[in-house]
């Protein structure tokens, strides 16, 4: 069911790899720095009612074709449009991530014996499979409950992890590879047991909410009697339809621009950051590891210091995101940069600083998050913050390392709060004819 590049399916507005394959903000490689505005300019697309059209010098070429949709009215249709998987690796990774996020974890029901474990194993990932196929083509399956009936397919991918526990409770100690290894505790986690861990997880994305909720549904019924729901969280980012521009980097409920350092798919850096290496098992080749962090942010404090002091703590400014040494949203941070005084300009327990390749062995990590608003806390302050998906070739080396870091010395840390923590390996796309971990439990 799955996909390298996740393409519309057929009447849907015609795909544009570089633009299905980005699954962030980022720009193209090389043309890194040229700012939106001099694109536009350039293409004669800045008139009178301002900036026309999109970010990138790739979307600016394709918005002047002579005839036909605009490309932001391709992207806003491509939006609504049902996706169809081809290619190795899962979908709900690689392409700009949609509105709405459903993110639940699942337990096995039956594990009183190894075999017992397997096998329900085997039958939820089969009916995931199955299921998965059938709502990301827009159709009405089993359980499907006619909810989404006179809906768009709301772009809708579904992404299937494991957890170590499953495999473990299926018999296949063996084979849960390295990278699985649990999360250490951090000093500053603030972690519930009851929003975290599980032997499976789903990850629902789609621009439409009813869609998005109503695949969780079936998905849920789809995988009774083997697997009942652990937890659930709900996420949002703001919708294609209300984005001045679809292909800008989106903000948290911080107010920052997020997103802005991710790697860009289709290059090399890309794949080295993301899929898992010859170092894990071969079932997970093409597949990846997905960290997810239940993050409240202290929002009613954050409000409350300056926006010189905001951009301090992340080392970019807030509006435009363009890091504190200067330039755009996409110059490079740097570093070395100090102000008369000669203190650095991006200050030493800055999160950017911290949390960069250049400090960090050059480690990257894919950031598809989306905003949670849970209401109010047992204390009246608001639940609400970041659910953090990080996608990645070893958290051992990316997401541990890095946060072993932020936890004891970035200053947003002083503003956040870790309340859940989960670890899942993402297995490849199913063999054709398949199911999702074919190749793990038929090894
Ligand atoms: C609520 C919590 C968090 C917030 C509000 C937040 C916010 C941001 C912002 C505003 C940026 C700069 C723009 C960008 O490149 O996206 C950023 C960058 C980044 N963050 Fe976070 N972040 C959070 C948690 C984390 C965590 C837990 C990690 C990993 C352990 C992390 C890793 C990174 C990385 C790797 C970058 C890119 C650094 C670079 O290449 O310049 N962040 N974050």
């Amino acid at each position: 069911m799955a996909t390298r590049d996740l393409d519309p399916a057929p009447g849907a507005p015609p795909a544009d790899p570089p633009t299905t394959g980005r699954p962030t903000d980022a720009p193209p490689s090389g043309r890194r720095g040229l700012g939106r505005r001099a694109l536009l300019g350039r293409a004669g697309l800045v008139g009178a009612g301002g900036i026309a059209a999109a970010a990138t010098g790739a979307l600016v070429e394709r918005e002047i074709a002579p005839s036909g949709p605009s490309a932001l009215d391709r992207e806003r249709t491509r939006a609504l449009a049902a996706m169809r998987a081809t290619g190795p690796h899962q979908p709900g990774i690689v392409e700009r991530p949609p509105a709405q996020l459903v993110f639940a974890a699942y337990d096995l029901t039956d594990v009183t014996t190894p075999a017992r474990g397997r096998a329900g194993l085997r039958a939820v990932l089969t009916a995931w499979t199955r299921t998965a196929a059938a709502l990301m083509a827009g159709d009405q399956p089993a359980g499907g409950g006619q909810r989404t009936l006179g809906l768009a397919p709301s772009a809708l991918t579904v992404t299937v992890g494991l957890g170590a526990s499953a495999l473990r409770r299926a018999g296949l100690a063996s084979a849960v590879p390295p990278q699985l290894a649990p999360i250490p505790a951090f000093p500053h986690d603030q972690l519930d047991p009851a929003r975290g861990d599980g032997d499976l997880a789903v990850q629902i994305c789609a621009e439409d909410p009813m869609v998005a909720a109503s695949a969780a549904r079936t998905l849920a019924i789809a995988a009774r009697p083997y697997a009942t729901s652990r937890w659930t969280q709900r996420g949002f980012r703001r919708s294609a339809a209300a984005a001045g521009d679809p292909f800008d980097t989106p903000r948290n409920l911080m107010g920052q621009l997020d997103g802005t350092d991710n790697p860009t798919a289709g290059t090399a850096q890309f794949d080295v950051a993301v899929w898992a290496d010859t170092s894990a098992p071969g079932w997970m080749t093409g597949g990846s590891y997905l960290v997810a962090r239940r993050i409240r942010m202290e929002l009613d404090r954050w409000d409350l210091i300056t926006v010189d002091a905001q951009e301090k703590i992340i080392g970019r400014r807030k509006g435009s995101g363009a890091p504190l040494s200067g330039g755009g949203e996409h110059t490079d941070p740097d570093f070395l940069a100090r102000t008369a005084d000669g203190s650095p300009l991006i200050a030493t327990n800055s999160h950017v600083r911290l949390s960069h390749p250049q400090f960090n062995n050059g480690v990257r990590m894919l950031r598809r998050g989306y905003s949670y608003d849970d209401g109010l806390a047992a204390t009246g302050d608001p639940d609400a913050g970041l659910f953090f998906l990080a996608y990645q070739a070893d958290p051992r080396t990316a997401f541990t390392a890095v946060q072993r870091k932020l936890d004891r010395l970035d200053a947003l840390s002083a503003f956040l709060r870790h309340t859940g923590s989960a670890l899942f390996a993402v297995p490849p796309a199913a063999p054709t004819g398949g199911y999702l971990g074919q190749q793990l439990l038929e090894a």
